[in-house]
């Protein structure tokens, strides 16, 4: 298994390419089975889970071509991705596939939006919490969907004549949920509204590429989201989103170790909220024509409280990476955990570099060091592990972080993009 190892104290300088959003990528990619025809999809990263998808698509029937050419030919990123499903030739989402990524949960909506039924296994994915999918179930059953729950699966049908329009308030905001009703209300008879819906980037991205394929849909980016069904859909190119977690992540990089760093291909519009904190955590962060600057010479980390929130509130998937900046800040700061139960297995291996962090139920309070000592740590989902990374940017010595697949996962080319901008990180195979 690869490990990555850290050799910390080098300030980052230069540029970093940022990829497309592994989280609208997803969903973009599923809303392939919605059509017949050609999804072309730009600005693709090449990830773990991008990869699992696409054999988890072709197994119901979508025909996928890499295109050899490169979207930035210098750096060579991304890819454009061309997905065709002209008959779904099963409505059968595996154990073995689906049990590896849940995300790969969601393709339920377009399979019984398009063939009125589907059978997919109970999802697996990050061990951040119990990620029940009640809130998917009962999206559909709101469009009239018979749901079975029977060895591990769920078998769900579609009334005769399909679908139909419905309105429904989500109890509790969820991103997937969103993502999927919003599919499934695509091809569904009349109007169907969802109220409390989830309000993320990516789920403005996925209705601009519905939007394209011929879906009438308003109010995306908003608590209401009106979808008027139509009875199919076409093809459609459609460039992602940039990754704004990602992002995020780097630039938290480059307010722990220091330096100057452009992020080119992002936006800031995707995260003001993490960008704001990093600027009162003492990070210079500017827009430029291509992307973001962040600088931080010399001075030193405040303490900053943050809560994870929906969006447009401090994201969950920066959490993590954060709490390691936040511990060689030069104060306390607190942070309050409100999306998942379980999201702070990074704590005990930043503590084995130094930090001292005490928890709390879904509160952890980090008392910030003077420094951190490299060690051996162990990722334990993608999100904890790339934190582990960036504590180990600015730990003295080494640090070793085990378990990288969790880090594959998600971030395209870690190691690489670290490198040019002058840190010292390497992949060790064995
Ligand atoms: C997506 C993101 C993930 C991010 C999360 C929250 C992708 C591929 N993943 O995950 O990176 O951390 O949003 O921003 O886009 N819940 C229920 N019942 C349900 C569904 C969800 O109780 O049926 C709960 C979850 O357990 C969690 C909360 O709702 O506590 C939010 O989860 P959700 O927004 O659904 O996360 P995902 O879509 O899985």
């Amino acid at each position: 298994m690869d490990r990555i190892r850290i050799s910390g104290g080098n300030e980052l300088k230069g540029t970093i390419p940022i990829s497309g959003a592994k989280n609208a990528a997803l969903p973009l990619m599923i809303a392939s089975l919605l059509t017949s025809d050609t999804l072309t999809l730009e600005n693709v990263p090449h990830l773990a889970d991008v990869e699992l998808l696409m054999r988890i698509l072709g197994n119901h029937g979508v025909d996928i071509a890499v295109n050899g050419r490169r979207e930035r030919q210098e750096d060579g990123y991304s890819r454009t991705i061309h997905f065709t499903c002209r008959t779904i030739v099963d409505t059968t989402a595996p154990y073995e596939l689906v049990s590896k990524m849940r995300a790969s949960f969601w393709v339920i909506g377009p399979l019984v939006a398009r063939e009125g039924r589907a059978r997919v296994s109970l999802p697996g994915g990050c061990a951040i919490g119990t990620r029940p999918v009640d809130l998917f179930l009962e999206g559909l059953q709101a469009l009239g969907a018979e749901i079975e729950i029977d060895g591990g699966y769920v078998n769900v049908t579609a009334p005769q004549g399909g679908l139909v329009g419905a309105r429904y308030v989500f109890p509790k905001v969820s991103v997937g949920a969103t993502h999927v009703m919003m599919m499934a209300a695509t091809l569904a008879k009349g109007t169907t509204v969802i109220e409390n819906a989830a309000r993320e980037p990516e789920i403005v991205d996925l209705a601009k590429c519905l939007s394209a394929m011929g879906a009438k849909i308003s109010g995306a980016g908003t608590r209401t989201i009106t979808i008027e069904g139509v009875t199919s859909l076409s093809g459609a190119r459609h460039r992602v989103l940039p990754d704004r977690i990602e992002t995020g992540t780097y630039a938290m990089a480059v307010a722990m170790a220091g330096g100057d760093v452009t992020l080119e291909g992002t936006d800031a519009a995707l995260l003001e909220n993490a960008l704001d904190t990093l600027r009162m955590a003492g990070a210079h962060i500017t827009e430029t024509e291509t992307g973001l600057r962040v600088v931080r010479n010399g001075n030193g980390i405040q303490a900053v409280d943050i809560t994870t929130e929906p969006f447009p509130g401090f994201p969950t998937d920066l959490q993590a990476q954060f709490m390691a900046l936040m511990t060689r800040s030069t104060g306390v700061s607190n942070i309050t955990e409100t999306i998942f139960e379980n999201r702070f297995m990074h704590v005990q291996e930043l503590a084995r570099l130094g930090a001292k962090i005490s928890l709390s139920g879904q509160k952890a309070r980090v008392e910030g060091v003077p420094r951190l000592k490299g060690a051996p740590v162990m990722a334990t989902d993608l999100r904890a592990s790339v934190s582990l990374v960036i504590a180990g940017l600015a730990a003295e010595g080494e640090t070793m972080v085990s378990r990288v697949y969790h880090l594959d996962r998600g971030f395209e080319r870690l190691e690489e993009k670290l490198t040019r901008c002058g840190a010292v990180v390497e992949r060790v195979s064995e």
